[in-house]
């Protein structure tokens, strides 16, 4: 049976990124038989120019109707005075809550030949594996109410809401535990409950979930202090489960650990392992269009598509393998570039990780 997916290449440096991981997907499908069949649409700003909208009706059902789908990044400066409606990402959040893609993971591993190129010491990186799991389709990116207005005394003001309910912290700590049964069973929940109530919401749940993993170490830590741990001891960490705004910052940082944002890959999973895969970076606007991003991260999203949407472990592993077998060989983009490595373009990247998977 074939494999329908949808790709979503957006904006800034996602086509060309995008480019590189379809030639990955194509080499992989071929080695193993695994039967893709791609089509292509527009998310983001280029859907905005396209559609007059960042998300058209028949580009979230085609996501729907798709087995998996492969998103570049969203955004650009282009777009950002445009009404808040419109924006690009908008867009990528309505894509991910109308598919309720909750589930969002985002694997910080430091692959050995780059424990140079994080700007933190080797010895504090070096094995570092950490999975951010976060929450992606509630909490303060969704709430209502969410207003700006004036004040009777003419000031402007602005504000969002910040729910979680029972069941939506449920299953996203559900899927922390999961995650945390299959690696070494520590899970540290990170939350604001010394001072939020949602957050003091999420804790109690969490600790009610906890009950049927006894096999799991659980623990608490407030989100300013897990941001100073994950820079002072970030190997204390295992699986962290999060809300929606705390992973999404928590994962920028954890990124620099392994070394570049550019190295971060990521899942968002619904209910029924539906996903969709794509870098944690942006569109990087500064660097786009020059043929210099790290296309890393979107490849390596592609190696989390086929584990867990097709559950194709040989073909993710051959991935992954290829990837670390191409830093073997010192090829480098800038953003990880070190000493008697060779610096090379998006496009010599992407094709040196296709040659690496053939060879295999
Ligand atoms: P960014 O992640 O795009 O860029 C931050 C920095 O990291 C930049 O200096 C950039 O050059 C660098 N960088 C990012 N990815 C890289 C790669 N693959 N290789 C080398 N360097 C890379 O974040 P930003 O600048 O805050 O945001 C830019 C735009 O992207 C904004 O419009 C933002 O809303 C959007 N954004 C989209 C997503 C997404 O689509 N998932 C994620 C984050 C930001
Ligand atoms: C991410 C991005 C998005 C987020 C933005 C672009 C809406 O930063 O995927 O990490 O905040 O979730
Ligand atoms: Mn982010």
């Amino acid at each position: 049976m074939s494999k329908n997916i949808l790709i979503l290449p957006g904006d800034g440096i996602g086509p060309e990124i995008v480019a590189e991981a379809v030639k990955v997907l194509e080499a992989a499908s071929e080695k193993y038989n695994l039967g893709v069949e791609l089509s292509y649409d527009d998310l983001g700003g280029a859907a905005y120019d396209r559609y007059g909208t960042p998300l058209a009706d028949e580009t979230l059902e085609r996501g729907r109707q798709a087995d998996a789908i492969l998103l570049g990044a969203v955004g650009g400066p282009k777009w950002d005075t445009i009404e808040p409606a419109l924006r690009p990402e908008r867009g990528l959040l309505k894509i991910r809550s109308q598919l309720q893609l909750f589930g969002n993971l985002r694997p910080a591993l430091l692959y050995p030949q780059l424990a140079e190129a994080s700007t933190l010491k080797p010895e504090v990186v070096s094995g570092l594996d950490i999975l951010i799991v976060r929450e992606l389709t509630g909490g303060i990116y969704f709430g209502q109410p969410r207003e700006r207005r004036v004040l009777d005394n003419g000031e402007r003001q602005a504000y969002d809401t910040l729910p979680y309910s029972e069941s939506e912290i449920r299953r996203i700590a559900t899927v922390g535990f999961d995650m945390a049964r299959l690696r070494s069973k520590k899970l540290c929940s990170v939350d604001k409950a010394n001072v939020l109530a949602s957050s003091q919401l999420w804790r109690e749940v969490v600790e009610e979930v906890a009950k049927d993993y006894p096999d799991v170490e659980l623990s608490h830590m407030y989100v300013d202090n897990a941001a100073m741990q994950l820079v002072r001891a970030p190997k204390q960490f295992d699986v962290i489960v999060t809300d929606n705004m705390f992973g999404d910052i928590l994962s920028d940082q954890a990124s620099m650990l392994t070394g570049s944002i550019g190295m971060l890959p990521s899942a968002s999973l619904n209910a029924q392992n539906k996903g969709m895969y794509e870098p944690c970076h942006g569109s990087a606007p500064d660097i786009a269009g020059q043929g210099i991003a790290n296309p890393l991260a979107t490849i390596l999203s592609v190696s989390m598509m086929l584990r867990y949407s097709f559950a194709e472990a040989d073909a993710a592993d051959a991935i992954e393998k290829a990837v670390s077998q191409v830093l073997d060989q010192g090829l480098r983009t800038g953003d990880i570039m070190a000493a008697d490595c060779r610096q090379v373009g998006t496009r010599e990247m992407g094709d040196a990780v296709v040659a690496a998977l053939k060879n295999l």
